[in-house]
């Protein structure tokens, strides 16, 4: 996600917003600026890369002013760049934005047919000519009013204008804002941290709120400008605690963002009235999908556990054969791969290095190539024929959750799209299964208050010296990913299996002292799936059972129950993982690891 702050004080507004920017860091960026009022206008200065450039950018100039903002861009449309980064200007206009506006394009289309020209690709500026379109000679706050009316999506911005020096406004819908309030000085911020050294007095914005903040104090109203009454809160977090926006670990944050993550990845990507998901989204034209005759999936680790999923969903709802490898795999053997195949490269980092030689060897072999990719302009985006972003912000704990989540997702999105383009799925059930999506995100909500009850869980396995995690169909997966986070985060070794396994091997592990995860939710297999519960009971097994809300029996029979909200079936397993994701972080913090930097874990592998 982006960082922004804005500062309007006695200080030097250029040193204090630096500052503010590094302590934003750690959100994860690639392009970083500052604009700030100096004399009669607003300096601008931007660069791709790190605040040192940036700092020193300005070092050089010498510049100093008494009020601006600042941003560190995480890319989500148009490559990072100085060009797309922020600020942005438009006239007397400089904007800072995090989020991501639904219809930039209709939007950008009008006002380019009012003569605005555009020098980025980004939906920001966009946001930034709108605003200057509507600013005449009204006070900036009721420009910036009449061009959010106009506006779909998500943001968080910060405005600044020449007509009004001492004057910053700030607004949120779906994505953080937050304002300091110093001793005659004040901030705007998308997070804490950034002035957590000067003020621990916060307002905290709801969506649709607006900050104006001048010299004398800020002002809250609504959208349409009733005036808001906010309560002061008085941060007590450590400046550490506070990067992790008050979790312990960035891994325990990013958990609980995964609704957020899942709201953005799917933002203006299909139309629940027509029941089509926006095909041009991945990049491919409607011919392409239509001629595929064989989907193929690379990926590594979580990566390839969501591909495997993809594999489940393709066959199901599109009808298309899926051949899925492990990258490292894929490179060393001689795949059947060809011009009528498409390649499906699913990774966070957009680096891995397996995963990027299984890309370039099935492009060489003649395929068509998509990625699907957390970050804008990594080396995987940049060498596919095709990328779908997910938008799932930067993930700085090394065990991947809202990024899995976003993949899954990203999966699904493609299953539906190709099975529409192939007269698979019919418009109707294309609907039903569009509908089941916007539901998730509050359901995975629902999921994450089960977080006490797994830490309980947590506190009496923790000392295990194994695990067994059993699914099956679109869940064993599933089994694999809470094996996966399990060993990353607390060493402990854990296995993953299709449930249907165990009287081929496994049962000879099950005793007294081993706890079994079992997915349990209410699908085709069901039945099968409480036959391999019993089989564990049945030998001292001690099982963790995963199920519906509406699966009241499965608790019956086991010796540990975490009930998820009922979901389709096509999309439990985003629901499944959450409650195992929270189990490996709460063992791992019982056994004192570093959940965020397991040992020999990197977060992006780059090397064979
Ligand atoms: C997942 O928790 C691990 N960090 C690891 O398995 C990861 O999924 C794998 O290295 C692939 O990374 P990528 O998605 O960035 O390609």
């Amino acid at each position: 996600m982006c960082g922004i702050i804005g500062y309007i004080g006695g200080r030097n507004a250029v040193s204090v917003i630096l500052e503010g920017l590094r302590k934003l860091e750690y959100r994860g960026y690639d392009s970083a600026g500052i604009a700030f009022h100096a004399g009669a206008g607003i300096d601008v200065v931007r660069c791709k890369g790190k605040i040192k450039e940036l700092a020193a950018l300005v070092e050089e100039k010498h510049l100093s002013g008494a009020s601006g903002i600042g941003h560190t861009r995480w890319a989500t449309h148009g490559k990072p760049s100085e060009e797309n980064a922020h600020p942005h200007r438009s006239g007397g206009i400089v904007i800072v934005h995090n989020g991501i506006i639904e219809n930039y394009l209709s939007l950008k289309k009008g006002l380019i047919a009012k003569g605005y020209a555009f020098t980025s690709d980004t939906d920001t500026e966009v946001l930034c000519h709108l605003i200057r379109d509507h600013a005449d000679d009204r006070p900036l706050e009721d420009a910036v009013r009449a061009a959010l009316k106009e506006v779909k999506g998500s943001y968080a911005i910060a405005v600044i204008s020449e007509k009004d020096p001492n004057k910053i406004v700030g607004v949120r819908k779906d994505s953080p804002l937050v304002v300091g309030l110093g001793e005659g000085e004040f901030f705007v911020a998308s997070d804490v941290p950034a002035f957590l050294n000067y003020s621990r007095d916060v307002l905290f914005l709801n969506d649709e709120e607006m900050a104006v903040i001048t010299p004398e104090g800020v002002l809250v109203t609504t959208l349409d400008g009733s005036m808001v009454a906010k309560e002061v809160t008085s941060v007590t977090w450590s400046p550490a605690m506070a990067e992790k926006g008050g979790y312990r670990h960035f891994m325990l944050k990013e958990i609980f963002e995964q609704p957020r993550a899942v709201s953005d990845t799917m933002r203006g990507r299909f139309s629940l009235e027509t029941g089509e998901v926006n095909a041009e989204e991945f990049g491919l034209s409607l011919e392409v999908f239509q001629k595929i005759t064989k989907v193929y999936i690379v990926a590594c680790g979580t990566s390839w556990h969501a591909g495997m999923i993809g594999k489940y969903l393709f066959e199901e709802i599109a009808r298309v054969p899926v051949e899925i490898d492990i990258a490292s795999e894929f490179r060393y053997r001689r795949p059947l791969i060809g011009p009528d195949n498409l390649m499906i490269v699913i990774t966070q980092s957009g680096e891995t290095a397996d995963t990027l030689a299984a890309q370039r060897e099935a492009k060489k072999l003649g395929a068509r190539t998509l990625t699907i990719c957390n970050v804008v302009g990594s080396t995987s985006a940049r060498e596919a024929d095709a990328v779908f972003y997910t938008h799932s912000g930067p993930e700085i704990g090394v065990a991947s959750t809202k990024a899995f989540l976003t993949q899954v997702m990203s999966v699904y999105l493609l299953a539906i799209a190709l099975g529409r383009a192939r007269g698979a799925l019919a418009v109707a059930a294309s609907r039903e299964l569009l509908q089941e999506l916007v539901m998730l995100p509050g359901k995975i909500e629902k999921t994450l208050t089960a977080d006490e009850h797994i830490q309980g869980i947590a506190r009496r396995y923790f000392q295990a010296r194994g695990f067994i995690y059993l699914g099956r169909g679109i869940n064993f997966p599933i089994a694999l990913e809470g094996a996966l986070k399990l060993k990353e985060i607390s060493y402990i070794h854990a296995e993953g299996y299709p449930a249907g396994e165990m009287k081929h091997g496994p049962i000879a592990l099950i005793d007294e002292e081993l706890p079994v995860v079992v997915l349990a939710p209410r699908d085709n297999l069901y039945e099968k799936i409480i036959s391999n519960i019993q089989e564990v009971n049945s030998r001292g097994g001690k099982v963790i059972a995963v199920t519906n809300e509406s699966n009241g029996e499965v608790c019956e029979i086991s010796c540990n129950c975490i009930m998820v909200p009922d979901v389709h079936a096509y999309l439990a397993p985003v629901l499944l993982v959450v409650p195992l994701q929270l189990l490996a972080y709460h063992i791992g913090i019982l056994r004192g690891c570093d959940v965020d930097q397991p040992r020999n874990l990197a977060k992006s592998v780059t090397v064979e």
